[in-house]
């Protein structure tokens, strides 16, 4: 459980995330319905919201204000639902459960979740660019942060990290390559670096470059972020065995998915190790800031306590 300090400030920042969500995702009755009622579905079935809060806090962190950068926080919040929707498909991990419901293409039909999840992806990008206007962003700063996203999300970040993902999946008939154990260590690294701290990353960098972070700052936070981000999935990976499956709103399928994991390379109780180990790096990454990091701080450790 987070302290209640850090429990406050994420459900502050939740909310006027979720306000600002619904006020910009097009309305259901909108054409073509069926593709904006499941594009609804999916965003507010849930969600931590930590990509736009990281965004949030490294913006305010750098002197900026959180209305400047709301779009473009809204903006990653939908790439990663875009994530989400895709990754549960039954072509990747095959899940009917994700933020408490059945998921995408099990309410709306493989056909409309791909739809969705491809109109989450190109209406985040939208709204990146219309930061420009709504928070009064600088043009310039604007361009960097769509240009650091597409390549956070792309085929060189997420989407490759899936792709390793998915080819390491299955009883290991794909694992070519990657027979000795040193090779599988670096697989595992690449896809967890890339799959989810790209974003992570990626959501940090862009709140700063918003608030005109100097290239000190812009650093320190994406050292903080490649580490927090690496930390978040391996304790994704450790919730996926252990984690009770009703506050985690999914189910688990990364045993019946034959999937490279922390766990499943090195063992729950030294993948806890590692995922402290980062942590720590994280919040070394920091000290520049100082006592204003706080929160960022808190963060970190909340994101290895946590319990969904
Ligand atoms: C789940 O992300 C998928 C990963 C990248 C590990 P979250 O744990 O942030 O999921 P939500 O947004 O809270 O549902
Ligand atoms: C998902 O990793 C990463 C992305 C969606 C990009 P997982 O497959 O482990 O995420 P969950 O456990 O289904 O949320
Ligand atoms: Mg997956
Ligand atoms: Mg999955
Ligand atoms: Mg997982």
């Amino acid at each position: 459980m987070p302290d209640s300090r850090l429990k406050k400030y994420l459900d502050k920042k939740r909310r006027t995330v979720d306000a600002a969500l619904r006020r910009c995702l097009p309305k259901h009755a909108a054409l073509p319905p069926v593709v904006h009622e499941a594009m609804r579905y999916s965003v507010f079935a849930g969600g931590k919201r930590l990509r736009p809060i990281l965004c949030l806090a490294a913006a305010e962190l750098c002197g900026g204000t959180a209305k400047r950068v709301m779009p473009t926080a809204c903006a990653l919040e939908l790439i990663h639902t875009y994530s989400l929707v895709h990754d549960d498909l039954p072509a990747m991990d095959d899940d009917d459960f994700r933020r408490g419901l059945p998921t995408s293409h099990k309410k709306f039909g493989e056909g409309n979740a791909v739809l969705a999840g491809d109109a989450l992806l190109t209406f985040g990008f939208q709204l990146m660019a219309e930061n420009a206007r709504r928070g009064r962003a600088r043009p310039a700063a604007v361009l960097d942060v769509v240009r650091t996203v597409a390549e956070a999300a792309g085929s060189r970040g997420m989407v490759g990290g899936q792709a390793a993902d998915l080819a390491m999946s299955g009883n290991g008939k794909n694992r070519n390559g990657e027979k000795t154990p040193d090779a599988l260590r670096k697989k595992l690294d690449y896809i967890h670096r890339n799959k989810t701290a790209a974003l992570i990353r990626a959501s940090l960098r862009a709140g700063a470059l918003l608030a005109g972070a100097s290239p000190v700052r812009l650093n320190a936070l994406d050292a903080y972020g490649r580490s927090i981000g690496l930390a978040f999935q391996i304790v994704d990976d450790i919730l996926d065995i252990v984690g009770d499956k009703k506050l985690l709103g999914k189910r688990g399928s990364d045993r019946d998915n034959d999937k490279l994991t922390f766990p499943a390379l090195y063992g729950l109780e030294a993948s806890r190790r590692m995922a402290r180990r980062e942590v720590r790096r994280a919040k070394n990454a920091l000290s520049l800031f100082g006592p204003r990091a706080r929160i960022l701080n808190d963060l970190a450790d909340y994101i290895v306590e946590r319990q969904n």
